[in-house]
């Protein structure tokens, strides 16, 4: 698992490589026999499990933004038995590493019984998902071993942006000129993970410090939020326990009964930049939960000092645009959880009662 937490600046770059021509346009090769299809797509409605389902999450922020097509996003367990507002309109994006996740399949299935055009986002060539898919992104994240996934997740939420922003090219001019930016943006993460990953000893020692802990809660808001969820589930799985990921939102709404003093609260500070003050409000979501007594464990980017008064312990993200940030917030969130599970003494890459691939429903 620590081989695949290094490999995931390869794993963006390799998934975004060949995806632009010279002008910086995006070509996606795989998709473009279903082009006129895909033009007239009125929704998206991605079907995932597990980490994948928060790939699909981030999926849904952006695409949204960026093409003005409303996303849904469904648990494929779930899917298949809430009677889906699903037609040949809909475009059904599946998420999975393995490309044979048995939930999955079969709610690729139903949504091609239902007329829609499905797409398969996947890290495993010739898998069962993409051969039953009316076309397939495949993820470069290279062979995921460990059973938690950790780069094929990037991979899927950078497949993802890809998809959102061929999908806004698509759709007209207006967007081409944002997706060409976005694009660029994108391009220069892989380097800004690298980094990241060189400054991750303060979070080893911190996770080492903390093998006792009962219990974890993660607060995230906007693309914060799935990133708070995975890092509740990369914890559960690998430390064995309780975990729980919230939209922070909801703090003053029950979870805020929680907090009592010395209770470990990460928090996914969105960038500054973030429109409708939400970066502010997410500080002060900071500062009442310290005032009870939490131990507040702030991800935020570098050079904002905003967070600094109410942090027990801040870990810093290089700067990015809004909406890539899970590229990054995620990245302490699976380190976190490896030094903790490791200090347990636990098999990281064998967690009990897990396998890498659910082939049974
Ligand atoms: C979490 C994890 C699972 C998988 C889920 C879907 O670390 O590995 O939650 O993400 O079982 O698997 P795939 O992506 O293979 O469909």
């Amino acid at each position: 698992m620590e081989k695949e937490i290094h490999d995931q600046p390869h794993a963006v770059a390799d998934t975004l490589l060949g995806r632009t021509d010279e002008a910086g346009r995006l070509v996606l090769d795989e998709v473009r026999i279903p082009e006129e299809r895909l033009r007239a797509v009125e929704r998206i409605t991605v079907v995932a499990c597990g980490t994948a389902s928060y790939a699909g999450m981030v999926a849904k922020y952006a695409i949204e933004h960026w093409t003005r097509i409303p996303v849904e996003v469904a648990l494929a367990h779930e899917f298949r038995y809430c009677d889906p507002i699903v037609d040949e309109n809909t475009l059904v994006v599946s998420i999975s590493q393995s490309g044979e996740t048995m939930d999955t399949l079969m709610a690729v299935k139903h949504a091609t019984d239902l007329g829609a055009m499905t797409l398969s986002v996947c890290n495993t060539h010739g898998s069962t998902i993409p051969r039953e898919s009316d076309a397939v992104l495949y993820t470069h994240a290279g062979p995921e071993i460990a059973v938690a996934s950790t780069k094929a997740f990037l991979a899927q939420i950078t497949a993802c942006y890809v998809l959102g922003l061929y999908l806004a090219q698509l759709r007209g001019e207006t967007y081409a000129d944002d997706a060409k930016a976005v694009m660029r943006e994108l391009q220069e993460i892989p380097a800004k993970i690298e980094d990241l990953l060189g400054r991750m000893d303060r979070v080893q020692e911190m996770a080492e410090f903390m093998a006792d802990t009962r219990t974890v809660l993660f607060l995230g808001r906007n693309v914060g939020y799935p990133v708070a969820m995975e890092g509740a589930l990369k914890l559960k799985e690998l430390a064995y326990i309780h975990a729980e990921g919230f939209a922070a939102g909801e703090l003053k709404h029950g979870p805020i009964a929680l907090i009592e003093a010395g209770q470990p609260v990460f928090v996914i500070v969105p960038s500054p930049d973030t429109p409708h003050e939400l970066h502010k409000k997410v500080v002060s979501n900071i500062q009442e939960i310290r005032a009870r007594g939490a131990r507040t464990l702030v991800i935020a980017h570098d050079g904002d000092d905003d967070v600094e008064p109410f942090a027990s312990e801040v870990i810093r993200i290089p700067a990015c645009a809004p909406l890539l940030a899970p590229l990054l917030a995620v990245v302490p969130l699976q380190v976190f959880a490896l030094h903790l599970a490791t200090a347990k003494g636990l098999d990281v890459d064998q967690p009990r009662n897990l396998a890498k691939s659910v082939t049974v429903e």
